[in-house]
């Protein structure tokens, strides 16, 4: 199986980017920043405190991570449900955060990452893909862009789909965001060593597809 690791921080466009260089290449898109979601979701949902070490067991051991793709759409299951939209709020990416700094919780959705990887041609994106759960991947890419950049194109996002959104607010959390998860001692975001750095701030969705694709093709080739 051919596995490209794509990772970065909050809105460089990673998850966007790397869903339709999947699609160009027939691979599938795996976005890992969803399964945080989920269970951050999930721990909303049923009033789990996250610092509770035993709560936050029990979820665990009651829940079912699944993922299922349909015509390259990535669509996450909590046991039953489907949380692809319900995940995508601001609430939600603040508690996939603070989550997804418990190791409980990143070695519970260590082997489902691997597993889709062993089975399937992936382009997989994440905060660790080619440090921890991918250290083989044929490809690493890291994808980034300025925080002002990225405050501006998740501000855009949000607006259009009605929210009510101050840019201020979204740029002062996403370098929260960033600090917590570059900070972290688990598996903390940075770029490997033998990632290949691709900066969008200047690229527009195109350009930086194409960045994307040319980076892989040409390791494709060795
Ligand atoms: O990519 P995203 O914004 O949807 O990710 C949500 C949160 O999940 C992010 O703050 C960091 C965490 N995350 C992680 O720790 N490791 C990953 N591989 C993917 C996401």
């Amino acid at each position: 199986m051919f596995n490209v690791a794509i990772d970065g921080p909050s809105g460089a466009g990673k998850s966007s980017v790397s869903k339709e260089a999947a699609k160009r290449l027939g691979f599938i898109h795996v976005d890992t920043g969803a399964l945080y979601r989920s269970l951050a979701y999930a721990a909303m949902k049923n009033d789990v405190d996250i610092n509770d070490e035993i709560s936050l067991k029990k979820m665990l051991n009651m829940t079912k991570i699944s993922i299922e793709f349909k015509d390259g759409t990535q669509n996450v299951f909590v046991n039953q449900e489907n949380v692809n939209d319900k995940i995508r709020t601001e609430q939600v990416s603040k508690a996939a955060s603070d989550i997804s700094k418990i190791p409980m919780i990143r070695a519970f959705l260590l082997d489902l990452q691997r597993d889709l990887a062993n089975e399937n041609n992936v382009v997989m994106d994440g905060r660790d893909i080619g440090s921890v759960v991918l250290p083989n991947a044929d490809v690493k890419i890291f994808i980034t862009a300025s925080p002002e950049q990225r405050a501006e194109r998740r501000y855009k996002e949000l607006l259009a789909k009605g929210e009510k959104v101050v840019y201020n607010d979204i740029l002062e959390k996403l370098v929260y965001r960033d600090h917590q998860d570059t900070h972290r001692e688990i598996a903390p975001l940075k770029p490997c060593e033998n990632a290949v750095i691709i900066d969008t701030s200047e690229l527009d969705f195109s350009q930086s597809v194409n960045a994307v694709l040319d980076t892989i093709r040409e390791k494709y080739k060795q």
